[in-house]
């Protein structure tokens, strides 16, 4: 099984991830760091309690506190009117103690699991940028790191031209490309695609694993659906990215250097740009990151209603 540490700004569809990752017994969830993004992150703590008491979740996986706010020093943006107040659509998760593990929890999680960890990050990038600056060659021991971020000649989703990871903390996508490596970033290209639709989930949800993927998805589509009427359900990015390291064969990828626009004020924050230039490519010494364009829908649909079924 694949040991994951999970980086989220846990809304909706970072909490289908986490389902699909409890169901899915090839991914082996290691930790939680819970980010301001979607919501605060006193809201994605909250959450990622709730998901681990509806669904027990194993109580050794560490909840780690994480970023709250951006490197930027901005006040963050939160989207209720996509997510929800709390980030779990209509759903409001109860009280609990605050049982939580210090970020440098993550370094004791790097320590134990080395070169077998896969950290996969599907949130805004404050928290992983921060592990860069403060561990920058125990970061090098991590396998390789997964991201759900970025938009390459699409329309972006918080701009014409970013999407939300990467809009929310420019300064931290900078970090995390100029020191990881092994980076595979799973950008809107693909991850828009991975449609959810109502009748997927009544399909789901009758098995009962789920529970609760109804009123999350049927609130997180809504918001889709009042945008554009033709879409027929919701992008589920962040459980799209988890499969990025179990399934590659869904994907099709292709290696660029990647620059990501640190113009705080200008339209263009925020935006990722691929140097696809051809004598760019032969430049050995350029720094390059593989990058997911696009996915097999089929293959996806597949796997997805697999695990979410519990076959
Ligand atoms: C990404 O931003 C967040 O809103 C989602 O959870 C996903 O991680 C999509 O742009
Ligand atoms: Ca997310």
């Amino acid at each position: 099984t694949k040991k994951v540490l999970l980086f989220g700004d846990i809304g909706i569809d970072d909490t289908v991830a986490l389902i699909y990752a409890h169901l899915n017994n090839e991914i082996d969830i290691v930790g939680v760091v819970a980010d301001y993004g979607n919501v605060s992150r006193e809201d994605a703590i909250d959450n990622i309690h709730y998901l681990f008491e509806t669904f027990d979740f194993p109580k050794e996986i560490p909840i780690i506190w994480g970023a709250e706010v951006p490197l930027t020093a901005e006040q963050p943006t939160y989207y209720p009117e996509i997510h929800g107040i709390h980030g779990l659509g209509p759903i409001v998760p109860n009280d609990h103690e605050l049982v939580i593990e210090n970020f440098f929890q993550i370094v004791e999680i790097i320590k134990k699991y080395k070169d077998e960890l896969i950290i996969v990050n599907v949130g805004r990038l404050t928290s992983l940028a921060t592990m860069f600056i403060l561990y920058k060659d125990l970061m090098k021991t991590v396998k390789e790191f997964y991201i759900m971020g970025g938009a390459f000649w699409v329309p972006g989703n918080v701009t014409a031209v970013a999407e939300a990871n990467f809009h929310a903390d420019p300064v931290a996508v900078k970090i995390v490309l100029s020191y990881a490596h092994n980076v595979t970033i799973i950008p809107l290209n693909a991850t828009q695609k991975a449609i959810v639709t109502p009748e997927m989930v009544d399909y789901i949800d009758y098995y009962g694993k789920t529970k609760i993927l109804k009123p999350l998805m049927d609130y997180y589509y809504n918001f889709y659906k009042e945008r554009d009427s033709a879409i027929q359900g919701g992008p589920v990015h962040d459980a799209l990215t988890l499969l990025a390291p179990i399934h590659p064969e869904i994907f099709t990828y292709k290696s660029y250097p990647v620059k990501i626009s640190q113009q705080l004020e200008g339209i263009t924050r925020g935006q990722s740009i691929a140097d696809i230039r051809p004598y760019i490519q032969v430049n050995k010494k350029q720094k390059k990151h593989r990058i997911a364009f696009d996915m097999n829908y089929e293959r996806f649909f597949h796997n997805f209603i697999s695990v979410m079924i519990g076959e």
